[in-house]
């Protein structure tokens, strides 16, 4: 009993904590697969952000399917107030993995939502409109791979250094990789952007694989998704079938919500525990993405790299948020 009395305590202390604190901009960099989708909608059923712009990027599927599954998701979910939409960059090496035999061909689980062609802008506007328009409080979360933050810390340095923090879902660091069990899928798939990002000095926390990997919906969440009469639990319920019904692995009925981890460290800090080091970021080679601490070097090029989660808790709160925000207008 006690437990649960926390949890209620909790939830409104959440609820009055986001009343009482301003809406943090925040720009999603995604390479929108589904994991993806849970951490926009997420962001876009709570109030204690403001999702100014939503960037595609090569990874989990092609550049331009990423930028049309922000659009299809927007479409569905209507928000009252529509991010801008922006096209970033793909990767261009030879040989790189996508994610589609895990989240369907077009990276959504193959699921019938329409795009309706909203207005997209090059990702370069797209950040420099949301930084500048944030006046130094904008927070990025980047959720694939990271070549579109390393292109903008490349080429407008200035500008980069205006963004407040940036959350990275991805990395390896104490545990096992989803790539030959060493690297992880988004710092693999670029590790020069990774590693560069990650040597800037910038405000960076990362949520690495060992961290997101625990918390998953199973098929009784996907119901009560679908059940919960609100735009984004039932979105979020269709795109969730193919993963949930098609895994044939150890997660067979459970999908792992990584991104969404890594957005619940913005709205919820306090469930998670973390440490501060260098991480050094393998660049070529069979390994190549792979992220391990750092000894010694630079302090100014430490990050905060989250070590655990109260995953109980987090889905808790990640269900109540999609399933209680009305955009039903
Ligand atoms: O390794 C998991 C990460 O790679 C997640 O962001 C998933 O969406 C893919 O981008
Ligand atoms: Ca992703």
């Amino acid at each position: 009993m006690r437990k649960r009395t926390i949890r209620i305590r909790f939830a409104r202390a959440t609820c009055q904590e986001s009343e009482r604190v301003l809406s943090t901009p925040l720009l999603i960099d995604t390479d929108m697969g589904i994991d993806d989708a849970a951490a926009v909608c997420l962001a876009l059923a709570n109030e204690a952000v403001d999702v100014r712009a939503i960037v595609g990027v090569g990874g989990n599927v092609d550049l331009e399917q990423a930028v049309t599954n922000i659009d299809r998701l927007l479409t569905a979910l209507n928000p009252p107030a529509m991010p801008v939409i922006g096209r970033g960059m793909d990767q261009v090496a030879e040989g790189l993995v996508d994610r589609r035999s895990v989240l369907g061909k077009d990276g959504f689980g193959e699921v019938d939502l329409a795009a309706s062609g909203l207005p997209v802008v090059g990702f370069r506007e797209a950040y420099r409109e949301a930084i500048e328009s944030a006046g130094g409080e904008l927070t990025v979360l980047a959720i694939g791979p990271l070549t579109n933050v390393a292109t903008i810390l490349r080429e407008s340095p200035e500008l980069a250094r205006s963004i407040r923090r940036i959350y990275v879902m991805g990395g390896a660091v104490l545990g096992k990789g989803n790539i030959a069990g060493v690297a992880e899928f988004n710092f693999h798939r670029d590790p020069v952007a990774a590693a560069a990002v990650l040597a800037s000095g910038l405000n960076i926390t990362v949520s690495p694989l060992e961290v997101t990997s625990h918390v998953s919906l199973d098929e009784s969440n996907v119901a009560h998704l679908a059940a919960s009469g609100y735009r984004t639990g039932e979105v979020l319920a269709r795109l969730l079938a193919f993963p949930i019904e098609h895994d044939a692995g150890p997660q067979r009925g459970k999908f792992q919500l990584h991104d969404a981890v890594a957005a619940a460290g913005v709205l919820w800090p306090s469930l998670f525990m973390r440490t501060r080091m260098r991480l050094e970021i393998t660049t070529e080679g069979e390994h190549a993405g792979r992220s391990k601490p750092a000894l010694g070097g630079d302090p100014n090029t430490q990050i905060d790299l989250l070590t655990a989660v109260n995953a109980g808790d987090l889905l808790e709160n990640l269900l109540e948020s999609l399933c209680h925000e009305a955009f039903v207008v």
